[in-house]
């Protein structure tokens, strides 16, 4: 089947791309600048993941983009969390941690306890506004409005995340030009910025038709989806593209570990769990000992605890340990492949292409 086939979603028209196919931004590792050209080559939209990159290795993985493909990509920024943690949260959270350090063979305090937190958001920003990229998604949050100008100044378009219908609406009302709704069942970081993020675990299949209804631009989904079959019901419930990140974990371009892979392949839809401990913000990923062990631990606020926990998290992939890692993937991983991310894009469209015609048949028309 040919692959592109005739995908006409106002989104896939709108993103400038063939099919309605977005690697989501992965960060922390997985999301390579190889991995976002191989899925923006074929006509999909490869995002990367600036969250974590300082702005200078995030103007270089824009080139490095940039020198695989001249097709679209997008840049994922996190929206700043302001935070204020005292002295003892910090301290008490290092006691907590000291067993794994030293298990891990780690000096027995990380080198700063006062921040920097984050990467520099104002210095992202402005590598990603002079770099003219052509999409850009935030989470955690709103950008603000001189950045939405900003952005919108330098040709670039704006996916938002949400994870209810009021954050939809917010989201849109920010300036947003395309809504990326995020159901319970995604990996990693849940993207919730009004309310408790407990309340916000809405599934993709209940969240996707009520924030198409309730916004007026194209609505992307992600959470969950695995395979062509995953694209078509995310198409049949509105949305303009689907989100993929899981899917794309293992292939050989991704930047994940060899004993995160392992993990991935190893793991069934009951193995994830959503922890809001390890990091200090909710997010879904393989259960293992460090998620079980500090989960009534109280922790300082993302990024706070994420940064006190990044170390701890890196060394134990070093040392090819995973019960100490953050195994960031969501419930749809049983139905992960090897395959390069190419021919994944291609099989994903055709195979979406073919449950449509194979619905459209069984519906007589
Ligand atoms: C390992 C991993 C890292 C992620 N990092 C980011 C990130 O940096 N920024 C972001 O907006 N979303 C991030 N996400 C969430 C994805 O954007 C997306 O919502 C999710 O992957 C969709 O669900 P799925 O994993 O079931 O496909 C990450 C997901 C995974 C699996």
């Amino acid at each position: 089947m040919a692959y592109e086939g005739q995908w006409q979603t106002e989104a896939v028209g709108r993103l400038g791309i063939r099919v309605p196919i977005v690697g989501a931004p992965m960060g922390g590792g997985p999301s390579t600048p190889a991995l976002v050209a191989a899925v923006s080559e074929v006509g999909g939209l490869g995002s990367l993941a600036g969250g974590y990159l300082s702005p200078d290795r995030l103007r270089a993985d824009i080139a490095a983009v940039r020198e695989l493909t001249a097709e679209p990509f997008a840049v994922n920024l996190f929206v700043p969390t302001p935070v204020e943690p005292t002295g003892e949260a910090i301290e008490a959270a290092q006691r907590a941690l000291e067993p794994y350090r030293r298990e891990l063979e780690l000096p027995s305090r990380p080198a700063s306890t006062a921040g920097p937190w984050a990467e520099d958001f104002e210095a992202q920003l402005a590598v990603v506004i002079e770099e003219r990229v052509p999409v850009t998604s935030f989470t955690f949050g709103l950008l603000p409005e001189a950045a939405v100008a900003a952005l919108h100044d330098a040709g670039s378009l704006l996916v938002g995340t949400a994870t209810t219908v009021d954050e939809a609406r917010a989201v849109v009302a920010s300036g947003a030009d395309l809504v990326c709704a995020q159901g319970s069942e995604a990996g990693a970081h849940r993207g919730t910025f009004l309310g408790a993020a407990e309340q916000a675990l809405v599934g993709t299949l209940a969240l996707v038709p009520q924030v198409c209804d309730a916004v007026d631009v194209p609505v992307l989904a992600a959470g969950g989806i695995m395979d062509g079959r995953g694209v078509a019901a995310v198409l049949g419930l509105g949305a303009g593209a689907a989100v993929l990140g899981t899917a794309f974990l293992r292939c050989p371009e991704a930047g994940t570990s060899a004993p995160y892979r392992r993990a991935l392949t190893a793991a069934t839809e009951t193995s994830t769990a959503v922890t809001t401990t390890v990091t200090g913000r909710m997010a879904r990923g393989i259960e293992n000992r460090l998620m079980r062990d500090l989960r009534d631990l109280d922790v300082p606020p993302y990024p706070v605890m994420h940064t006190l926990t990044s170390e701890l998290r890196r060394r134990a992939a070093e040392r090819d340990e995973p019960d100490l890692m953050s195994l960031w993937c969501g419930q749809g991983i049983r139905l992960g492949t090897d395959l390069p991310a190419g021919e994944l894009v291609r099989r994903l469209a055709d195979d979406a292409a073919a449950t449509i015609a194979r619905l459209t048949k069984a519906a007589g028309r």
